[in-house]
């Protein structure tokens, strides 16, 4: 069973990977007693270790594909490369790409693929481990109220995550780096249960993209941090760059800063996928 976008999820589903994440988190443990290739062809901190840490806990047996060592250097294609892992006796997959939908056109239905993130379209795993850090804070997914700011457009993490939360009816706002306008940021703050920073994707953009003054026009700094309600969060997917998206006086210790237990999450929460999608259950 493959899981390549949010799409894919039911809400059912989707609380159910929650909830068995919480469990995990709370010393669950579980046995996966399967071989699972990592296939990062992009760059990665937060999801390639994350899944390895979870797979180590699974008891799964691991194997690393090094792209620069790899064939997929030589132009081997994916749907190749699976196949002939396959034959290995490999059959379960975590695939970072930077091609969207690079299976559509052949027949996955043989493996269980992890979409790890595929160019600027998807991110189901993180916005899961977003939706886990949500639940925890709020007890719901339901008629919550969202704000996303920054390279909207080149992120897979904001189409994820508005696929999930709109699936809650939660409402989604967005103010991106094409329709800037830092009085709609600060008139939103007040009214926002969560607040989620999005990294400027320079290696994405044709043109180069100014970062002059970003955090006064589109960041979150300890004025916007105080606008906020009591109980409202602040997230990053991470990477981050400090002072641009975010100021340094509200990493990490500021009481509305989730970003450190966002990122642990993704270890309970990928546990919790490995789970549903390696074992289809
Ligand atoms: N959030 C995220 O996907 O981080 P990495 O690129 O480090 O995996």
């Amino acid at each position: 069973m493959s899981l390549f976008s949010i799409k894919d999820l039911s809400k059912e589903q989707i609380m159910s990977i929650i909830k068995r994440a919480i469990e995990f988190k709370n010393g669950a443990n579980a046995k996966i007693d399967q071989p699972i290739a990592n296939i990062f062809i992009e760059p990665s901190t937060r999801t390639l270790l994350s899944f390895k840490r979870a797979e180590n806990k699974l008891g799964m047996e691991i194997y690393d594909l090094d792209y620069d060592k790899s064939s997929f250097v030589k132009n081997e294609t994916i749907e190749d490369a699976l196949l002939n892992m396959q034959s290995i006796g490999i059959n379960n997959f975590i695939v970072r790409s930077n091609v969207e939908s690079w299976w559509k056109g052949f027949d996955h239905s043989k493996f269980n693929i992890i979409n790890g993130g595929d160019g600027i379209d998807n991110h189901p795993t993180q916005a899961l481990l977003d939706a886990m850090t949500i639940y925890e804070k709020f007890g719901t997914l339901e008629n919550l109220k969202m704000l996303v700011i920054g390279d909207t457009f080149h992120s897979r993490v904001f189409k994820s995550n508005k696929q999930l939360w709109e699936k809650f009816n939660s409402q989604v706002f967005s103010v991106s780096i094409h329709n800037e306008n830092a009085s709609v940021i600060d008139s939103l703050m007040p009214e926002m249960d969560v607040v989620m920073l999005l990294r400027v994707q320079h290696e994405r953009h044709k043109e180069q993209i100014s970062i002059v003054n970003y955090n006064r026009r589109l960041g979150m700094n300890n004025e916007r941090a105080d606008m906020l309600k009591d109980n409202a969060i602040i997230m990053h997917p991470g990477p981050l760059n400090r002072d641009i998206e975010i100021s340094s006086e509200l990493l990490y210790d500021h009481p509305k800063n989730v970003i450190i237990e966002q990122a642990g999450n993704g270890l309970f929460t990928r546990m919790a996928i490995l789970e549903m999608f390696c074992k289809n259950i």
